[in-house]
């Protein structure tokens, strides 16, 4: 029996519902068409999106896209707001008009689907509810039909989807027409229609990731495979992750944006025993060929080693030590036999007990190292006793590892951004929140926010980092990364290496870009990457700025800004009225005006600038750095020279 009542059943009843943004700027229509479903959106009445397709092509069933008739709407306001428990914005207000549509088809099967439509002052979601129905239990995705049919002779920002190096690659500038493989997203968009766009989704949960294509005329969504071609596997009822699309009139607009978080729950649980921490590590003497992750002459993960860079982060006030290569399994080309890695079981010259203690006594909190090689299988038997065994020795952050172009998960090859995937990292952090562990991801699943949910995922990596230097990091890459994949969240970019010049790692940066990083690049833990040597020896001035600068932020004003060529942000620490400001740049040197007008009104500001000298490179001059002291106020106007491949930081202290 159908659920539509007979007067109701007259297949193809054409239908529109909008939903305004609450200043009534963003319009966002759903469209019943012949019993097909679509949307499109406009902004202040220019297309934003042209009519773009909605459904679900099923296994073994007819798609869910092309008999539907509404049974009934359903419109609310939501007008809240909430504290994080870190991040780049304290209080966050979410404020958004919703309508839910049910649906149901005309014809054999008479399924139901809801359709969930959020439209905020920044931007829109919706996302597909399938409930649990007398004549569908369970369904297997095959794809996708949900489009995002932006004007394809618009600009994009993006980097490839299944690729080798998962989301390690550069952001590249392409015409939308030209995307006819898939790439990830965040997708930063310039439009034709005048707008920035950035197309993403939030609260993704066992489901493939979407990654997107170009098809026929339109962007389509791309929902990642597993290895049987297969997008998802799941049981009614189901919501798909929300389809999210962040609309700005400029590219710094996007920055602001708090849509992705705000379309993620609260938490569940108490999580004020999360911690924002910052740690160096046994880890750049590694990447510049001093040390070794496996065991033998020169292995890094040794107890004395550990001694020492306790001893350090004392010395240097860096409340963590990162500890990589400190368990069995690195031996040879660990790539290939971390199939056998073991994360209760220390290397003969690691000490745990030892080195754990010593921690302690000093004050110094351990960060653990699990690099599971992709090889999940392996990972999770040991899992849960390996959260047991950290704890043991006291030890509340983990930084954990994804290397390996798939994931081996039942035996099979699985992309890291494939349901499977995403199923084995919401496990590891679900079960990390029971033992009261923190993570900071490498080769992570993308965020889409569930950090809101789960605030001990503190960070994640999910882009190239610093350990590309030495050849593949260009300064552009540094300025793609806010307007990019940072509108996902923070990252771990491992920043702070002072030792710019080193030969085998020549880095592409001034010292002063390093120390700008920290405002540029949020992440709720921030690594000070260098070999303790190179900041208690040279650069104890500049180390100042990386033992000081915070780990989370009242708010965030971007300032100004050109997608790939330059980026300064301002930023208000957590509960206080100091600030920081942080600009980094191309390979172009530049002179940025700043209008200093975000300090509280008619008081003396103590300004401690790090920039780069006039004479500095990134390539034969990175050391030209000055650090100057000044008195702002708001109101001010300050010129900030930014030389090629360059930085700069500055810490504004209320007087
Ligand atoms: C890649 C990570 O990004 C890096 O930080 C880590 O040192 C290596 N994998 C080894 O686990
Ligand atoms: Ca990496």
């Amino acid at each position: 029996m159908s659920l539509l009542g007979d007067i109701f059943k007259k297949p193809k009843a054409d239908a529109i519902y909008e939903v305004k943004s609450p200043n009534g700027q963003l319009d966002c229509v759903f469209v019943l068409d012949h019993g097909q479903i679509s949307y499109f959106v406009k902004k202040n009445d220019k297309v934003v999106l042209r009519k773009s397709r909605l459904g679900l092509i099923l296994r073994d069933m007819t798609p869910m896209a092309d008999n539907f008739a509404v049974i009934r709407a359903y419109t609310r306001t939501v007008d809240e707001t909430w504290k994080a428990e870190w991040g780049e914005q304290r209080i966050i207000r979410n404020n958004y008009n919703e309508t839910a549509i049910y649906l149901e088809e005309y014809e054999n099967p008479n399924r139901l689907l809801t359709l969930r439509f959020r439209v905020y002052d920044d931007g829109f979601a919706f996302r597909y509810e399938i409930p649990a129905q007398p004549k569908m239990k369970n369904m297997v995705v095959e794809d996708e039909l949900t489009e995002f049919s932006v004007d394809t002779n618009s600009r994009s920002w993006s980097i490839p989807a299944y690729q080798p190096d998962r989301y390690e690659y550069d952001y590249v500038e392409h015409p939308v027409y030209t995307l006819t493989d898939s790439v990830h997203t965040p997708l930063t968009i310039q439009s034709t229609s005048g707008h920035y766009l950035a197309i993403h989704e939030a609260a993704l949960y066992n489901y493939g990731a979407m990654t997107l294509k170009l098809n026929g005329a339109s962007l389509k969504a791309d929902v990642t495979p597993l290895s049987d071609g297969m997008r998802a596997y799941v049981e009614l009822p189901f919501s798909t992750p929300w389809r999210m699309v962040i609309v700005g009139n400029n590219a710094l607009d996007l920055i602001t944006s708090r849509m992705m978080l705000n379309l993620n729950d609260p938490p569940r649980d108490d999580f004020s025993w999360v911690e924002p921490t910052k740690f160096l590590g046994i880890w750049w003497a590694m990447y510049v060929g001093e040390w070794t992750w496996a065991p033998g002459e020169r292995h890094g993960a040794t107890t004395e080693h550990a001694m020492q860079y306790i001893d350090s982060c004392k010395n240097l006030g860096i409340p963590g030590l990162l500890i990589e290569g400190w368990n069995d399994g690195w031996e040879g080309d660990w790539l290939e036999n971390g199939v056998n890695n073991k994360f209760m079981e220390a290397t003969p010259d690691f000490d745990m007990q030892v080195v754990s203690d010593y921690g302690r006594a000093n004050g110094v909190e351990l960060v653990g190292h699990h690099e599971t090689v992709g090889y999940i299988d392996n990972y999770e038997q040991q899992l849960e006793d390996s959260y047991k065994y950290l704890k043991k020795y006291g030890i509340r952050y983990v930084k954990s590892g994804y290397a390996g172009s798939k994931m081996t998960i039942n035996g099979r090859r699985e992309f890291h951004h494939s349901q499977l995937g995403v199923l084995h990292y919401q496990r590891a952090l679900e079960l990390a929140a029971k033992y009261h562990i923190m993570l900071d991801v490498h080769e992570p699943i993308k965020s889409t926010g569930i950090e809101r949910t789960w605030p001990n995922l503190m960070t994640r990596e999910g882009a190239r980092g610093q350990e590309y230097e030495g050849g593949a990091l260009s300064p552009s890459h540094a300025c793609h990364l806010p307007f990019t994949r940072l509108l996902a969240g923070g990252m771990d970019y491992t920043p702070g290496i002072l030792d710019v010049g080193n030969f085998a790692k020549r880095i592409a940066s001034t010292v002063a870009r390093q120390l700008a990083y920290y405002i540029v690049i949020y992440s709720s833990m921030q690594m000070a990457s260098d070999r303790p040597q190179i900041y208690e020896n040279q650069y104890p001035d500049l180390f100042e700025f990386i033992r000081e600068v915070p780990l989370r932020w009242e708010r965030t004003l971007p300032l100004l800004g050109d997608i790939g060529k330059y980026y300064v942000v301002a930023r208000q620490v957590w509960e206080s009225d100091d600030w920081y400001v942080g600009g980094v740049t191309n390979e172009e040197g530049r002179r940025v005006e700043l209008y200093i007008d975000f300090l509280e009104p008619a008081v003396n500001y103590i300004a401690t600038v790090y920039r780069d000298s006039e004479d500095a490179h990134y390539r034969d001059h990175q050391l030209g750095y000055v650090i100057e002291e000044k008195i702002i106020r708001n109101g001010d106007r300050m010129e900030m020279y930014i030389a090629p491949g360059g930085g700069f930081a500055m810490r504004l202290h209320k007087q």
